[in-house]
C-alpha cells in the first residue's frame, strides 16, 4: 500500500493506491471519497472539473455524506442544503492495511457546539472505507446524547459516465417514486431508468442492487447497499446545471447519481446509546 498527502485548494487530499485500487479522499472536509479507479481502470466516481475545494463549501462530486438531513432542512431553508457533515471538519482515525491487501480507512465526527447550533443533539458519525476491487463506504450514526433523534441521509455517489443518454440503470423497476420534478407526484418505474431530461426522484421501499449500464464505457457499474430503503437518482440536466455555479454548463451528460439513502419515509430514528449503519458497495462488473 502507498500513501501520499497532497493539497486541492484548501483542503487535504489522501490518496491510496493498492494492489488493487487508486482512491484519492479529502479525509478532513466531510469524510469525502472523491476517486476510485480499480487498477488498470478508469474512475468510476465523477468530479466536477468546476467543483470548490473550500473549507466551507461541498465538494461537487464523489461521494458527499448528506447528513443528519437530506435535502433542504425540514423547518429551515436557511440551513445547510444536505446536512453539514459534508463541510464539517472531520478526524482521520486510521489507516490501516487489512489481510486481504485491502485498505480501510476511518474518519469521524462529533457533535460541537457549531453542530447544536444547527442541529441540536450530541452524536458520534463514523465512516469506514474499504478501498479494494470494490470500495465500500459504512457510516455510522452513534447517538451519544440521552434523547432519541432522527436523521435522513445520502451516499452522494456521483458516477462517471461516458453520455448519460446511453446509460439504463437496473434494480428500481415496478418500485414507486417521488417525482421531485412533478409536484412530489408518486410514480411507479418503469423497466429500466433511462434519461433524457432531468430527474431527480425518490425510490421507495428498495433495498435493491442498482446496476448502471454504460455501453459507450463498455462496464457495468453495481451499487449495493445495506441499511438503507431508498435511492434517489438525479441527473440535473441543462437548465439546473446552468443554475449551479459548481457545475459545468455541459457536464450533466458524462454523469448521474444513484444515491444509497434513508429519505423521506426511510427515516431512521436512533435511540440514546444506540447506532445506525448505512453502506454502499460499488463495483465493477466488466
Ligand atoms: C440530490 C437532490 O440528491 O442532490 C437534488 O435530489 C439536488 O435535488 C442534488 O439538486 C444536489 O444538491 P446540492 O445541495 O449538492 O446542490
Amino acid at each position: 500500500m502507498e500513501v501520499k498527502h497532497a493539497m486541492e485548494g484548501e483542503l487535504k487530499l489522501l490518496i491510496i493506491e493498492n494492489d488493487f485500487a487508486k482512491c484519492a479522499l479529502f479525509p478532513e472536509h466531510g469524510a469525502h471519497v472523491a476517486e476510485f479507479a480499480p487498477t488498470g481502470k478508469e474512475n468510476i466516481l465523477w468530479l466536477s472539473e468546476s467543483s470548490c475545494f473550500e473549507g466551507d463549501k461541498p465538494i461537487r462530486g464523489g461521494i458527499p455524506i448528506c447528513w443528519p438531513w437530506f435535502g433542504a432542512h425540514p423547518a429551515d431553508s436557511d440551513k445547510p442544503s444536505h446536512g453539514f457533515a459534508r463541510i464539517a471538519k472531520w478526524t482521520l482515525d486510521e489507516i490501516e492495511e487489512l489481510d486481504s491487501g485491502d485498505t480501510s480507512v476511518v474518519m469521524s465526527l462529533s457533535g460541537s457546539p457549531a453542530s447544536l447550533e444547527l442541529w441540536p443533539h450530541q452524536f458520534k458519525l463514523t465512516s469506514r472505507v474499504v478501498i479494494g476491487e470494490t470500495l465500500t463506504l459504512e457510516l455510522t450514526t452513534h447517538n451519544t446524547g440521552d434523547e432519541p433523534f432522527e436523521i435522513t441521509e445520502a451516499l452522494h455517489t456521483y458516477f462517471n459516465v461516458a453520455d448519460v443518454t446511453k446509460i439504463s440503470i437496473a434494480g428500481l423497476e415496478k418500485k414507486n417514486y417521488i417525482d421531485t420534478i412533478d409536484d412530489n407526484k408518486t410514480k411507479t418505474q418503469n423497466g429500466p431508468v433511462t434519461f433524457n431530461s432531468e430527474v431527480d426522484r425518490v425510490y421507495c421501499d428498495t433495498q435493491a442492487e442498482c446496476v448502471i449500464s454504460d455501453p459507450n464505457m463498455n462496464r457495468e457499474i453495481r451499487v449495493s447497499k445495506k441499511g438503507s430503503a431508498s435511492t434517489v437518482v438525479w441527473n440535473p440536466w441543462i437548465a439546473k446545471s446552468a443554475r449551479m455555479a459548481d457545475f459545468g454548463d455541459e457536464e450533466y451528460k458524462g454523469m448521474v447519481c444513484v444515491e444509497t439513502t434513508n429519505a423521506l419515509n426511510d427515516a431512521r430514528t436512533v435511540a440514546p446509546g444506540a447506532s445506525h449503519s448505512i453502506s454502499a458497495k460499488i463495483a465493477l462488473s466488466t
